[in-house]
């Protein structure tokens, strides 16, 4: 690869300048970690995974007019996204109850919500991205209410399309996150899903056995996390199926 500027090194991805203004090059790293970086790991593999991942679900969305910040994947560990002011918010849609929502409300992990709920986290890793309302939002400028009502329409429209892909394959779509970016096209400005949408930011269960294929594998330590993506890919038809990453990744033809 050619010498690139790095622009930011976050806790799972190095952005670089992109070969043109207005793009950056997302580098997906093995590092994992869980619980505010508490728990570190190198997972061999999972940036692969999550870069072919992420390109599988960004290039689904912009096909049905989801606006994405995906261009191209480059190769095994980056792709080319238009870059973006990204809003500082993390926005997460919930089918089903799981963890911090559990937690928080004492709802059993698993009770199926009466319709997709919406939340906001402030992007901060210092204050642990607390949970925080549209008051919150308008109040301190993170986004206007235009943004607001683009960005719940965007969530939905995107939860919508991965339910039901994950539903194809026999998996149920618990949660997600996803970010989401200002673009500006000439005067204009229009929000786009930025970042990443992979099972690192998902909760996946196979529907039949419940069977955990997320990144809540390496939060509770319940086995192989390469092996859960792996299987994730595989379903979706976006990996070979005879690729496999023992002993050695050689996750991609
Ligand atoms: O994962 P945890 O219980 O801490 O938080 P949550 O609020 O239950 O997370 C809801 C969904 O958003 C899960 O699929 C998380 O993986 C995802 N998430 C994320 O990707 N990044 C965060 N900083 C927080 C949540």
């Amino acid at each position: 690869m050619a010498r690139r500027k790095k622009i930011y090194e976050g806790k799972a991805k190095i952005l670089y300048e992109g070969p043109e203004p207005g793009t950056i090059v997302q580098y997906f790293k093995d590092d994992a970690t869980a619980f505010n970086a508490q728990k570190k790991d190198v997972i061999e593999g999972k940036g692969v995974l999550n870069n072919r991942l992420s390109e599988f679900f960004m290039t689904g969305l912009n096909t049905i007019g989801v606006p994405t910040h995906f261009i191209k994947r480059l190769n095994m560990r980056e792709q080319l996204v238009r870059a973006a002011e990204i809003i500082p918010l993390e926005i997460i849609v919930r089918n089903f109850a799981a963890g911090s929502l559990s937690k928080r409300l004492g709802i059993e992990e698993g009770t199926p919500l009466p319709r997709p709920i919406v939340e906001y986290c402030y992007k901060d890793d210092k204050l642990g991205d607390p949970l925080v309302t549209e008051e919150h939002i308008a109040a301190f400028g993170w986004a206007s209410q235009q943004d607001m009502d683009d960005i719940v329409a965007l969530a939905l429209r995107v939860n919508d399309y991965l339910s039901g892909l994950m539903y194809g394959v026999g998996i149920r779509l618990v949660d997600f996150k996803i970010e989401i970016g200002r673009v500006y096209d000439g005067d204009f400005q229009r929000l786009i899903v930025a970042d990443e949408i992979s099972p690192d930011s998902m909760r996946l269960w196979d529907m039949e056995s419940g069977q955990k294929l997320d990144k809540d594998v390496f939060r509770q330590d319940l086995g192989n996390l390469t092996d859960a993506y792996t299987e994730v890919a595989r379903r979706l038809g976006v990996m070979p199926k005879t690729a496999t990453h023992a002993p050695k990744p050689k996750l991609i033809n």
